[in-house]
């Protein structure tokens, strides 16, 4: 099946809804893991609403995504109290490790590195999620052991 036609499918599943787009994009992603830029049009067009306004959307929103990520996603906190507990020098660190910057993805499509604005794990930081698994007191070394552990 396109993209397209998909995409006309959740549409009409939607139908009834009184503000559709947001469980549409979700559904979207669920799918195929990303929002593909070829969903947007039919989308826009489905909607009746302009290509600008699901671009606005999709980029206001931080867990779309709008390329396919790693097959693991290692979210770092940099909000203040993660950045007070060095968590400057860590990311400095894991950027160097994983050689990725932020939202980029490793060419064997391993790992994903994503930037993330405070776990609740403030007391005990710098604090990461890690498929999903919260991890606290992250130090350099505890990170490239679970990243030996993950590839
Ligand atoms: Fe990092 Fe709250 S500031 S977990």
């Amino acid at each position: 099946t396109s993209v397209a036609s998909r995409v006309q499918a959740i549409v009409s599943e939607h139908a009834d809804l009184d503000g559709p787009l947001l469980p549409i994009l979700h559904r979207v992603q669920s799918e195929y893991g990303y929002v593909p830029e070829s969903a947007i049009r039919p989308l826009a067009d489905a909607l009746n609403i302009s290509r600008a306004d699901v671009h606005g959307v999709v980029s206001f929103y931080h867990d779309f995504h709008t390329a396919p990520r790693g097959r693991h996603v290692v979210k770092i906190c940099r909000a203040e109290a993660c950045q007070a507990r060095g968590g400057q020098a860590l990311e400095d660190h894991i950027r160097k490790v994983l050689r990725l910057n932020w939202n980029e993805t490793s060419s064997d499509g391993a790992i994903t590195l994503e930037p993330v604005y405070c776990l609740g794990l403030c007391a005990c930081g710098p604090a990461a999620l890690i498929d999903e698994r919260p991890v606290a007191k992250l130090t350099g070394e505890k990170v490239e052991r679970l990243v030996r552990e993950m590839v």
